[in-house]
């Protein structure tokens, strides 16, 4: 039996939340009164998230991404990350990071196996770096991007969450880096998910994005598009080293092109970021279920998936699980 949904599409990609901690607290992301974390006992053991990687492979899952919270919050990470490259089966293995702990972990990371990684950054600016994360972390942030540079981390994707009246004033900006760098700089249309600070809009979309890089920068010429792209659509400007990408679950739908199932720190399997259906791993996992137990609730999950989620920028929905915890 391989992860196949009613509509076709062959789940192999498993996202894994490996805490719901995070050492910011962006405006976009998470409220800035404290919401309760999980407890130790709450989250997976990273014993336990094997096991589910393992029982995943049999199923189809061959590329898993680690994310949080924030993924180098949680004390082992390079340990586990070795790990599940020695697992039969898992071909890819990356991990996205808010990049403030990242200058000290890059080697070990690299070390570990680890061979590209995703980086949020959401401004060039130190004083609204503070304004948007809740800490004033730009320079360190920076730095850790260079190192992973350095250290041959590739392809290095940073993540933009575009937001208007916050940072469109510097779009043009970060996509100008693409001909100082070869990374891929992507934005995303923000998602209405969780409970964020108030005053966040979704209005800020992709076409409007492009033509603003068109008229400031030149022509986006599109890049051929890579079954292991996923969302993102790529383009680069003449003469640049590096890409431009846009994620754009808003005004865009790609959900026909999903292969991808969520896994939270707290052991729930989600079918889509964008809907809060979820089935409990966590509790069969504690209480002595067997693989095929486990694999059955896999399946369930996979035969959850809606042909496509139901926002869309003229459908204010809000997703009520938290993004620290379903991990983006
Ligand atoms: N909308 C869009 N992107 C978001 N991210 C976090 N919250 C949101 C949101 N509400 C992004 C982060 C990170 C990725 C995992 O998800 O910036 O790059």
């Amino acid at each position: 039996m391989k992860l196949v949904d009613p509509y076709n599409r062959r789940l192999n990609y498993l996202r894994i939340s490996i805490t719901d901690r995070c050492n910011l607290s962006c405006l976009y992301c998470s409220p800035r009164h404290q919401i309760p974390k999980l407890s130790h006992e709450d989250i997976l053991s990273y014993e336990e998230i094997l096991r589910l990687v393992r029982i995943g492979v049999q199923l189809g899952i061959s590329k898993v991404r680690i994310t949080g919270g924030e993924p180098l919050v949680r004390k082992g990470v390079h340990e586990f990350i070795q790990a599940l490259h020695q697992v039969d089966g898992i071909r890819d293995v990356s991990l996205t990071t808010n990049g403030v702990l990242l200058k000290d972990h890059v080697n070990a990371l690299i070390d570990a196996g680890l061979h590209r990684i995703n980086i949020s950054l959401d401004t060039l600016k130190p004083d609204k770096f503070k304004k948007i994360t809740g800490l004033d972390a730009f320079d360190r942030v920076w730095e850790g991007i260079q190192r992973a540079y350095q250290g041959g981390l590739s392809p290095i994707k940073v993540n933009t969450v575009a937001l208007r009246h916050f940072n469109d004033n510097e779009l043009e900006d970060i996509a100008r880096l693409s001909f100082i760098y070869p990374f891929h700089f992507r934005f995303i249309e923000y998602m209405p998910i969780g409970t964020p600070e108030a005053g966040m809009t979704s209005s800020l979309h992709t076409p409007e994005i492009k033509q603003r890089l068109t008229d400031k920068i030149g022509e986006l010429i599109p890049v051929e598009h890579q079954l292991s792209d996923g969302p993102a659509e790529r383009f680069r400007f003449e003469g640049a080293i590096g890409e431009i990408g846009f994620i754009s679950a808003m005004s865009h739908h790609f959900c026909h092109t999903c292969n991808r199932l969520r896994l939270t720190a707290s052991g729930q399997l989600r079918s889509c970021l964008l809907s809060d259906h979820q089935e409990d791993l966590k509790t069969p996992l504690r209480s002595g279920a067997s693989d095929e137990a486990l694999s059955a609730i896999f399946l369930k999950a996979a035969s959850m998936k809606g042909v496509q989620h139901g926002l869309t920028a003229d459908t204010p929905v809000r997703i009520s699980g938290q993004m620290s915890s379903i991990g983006g």
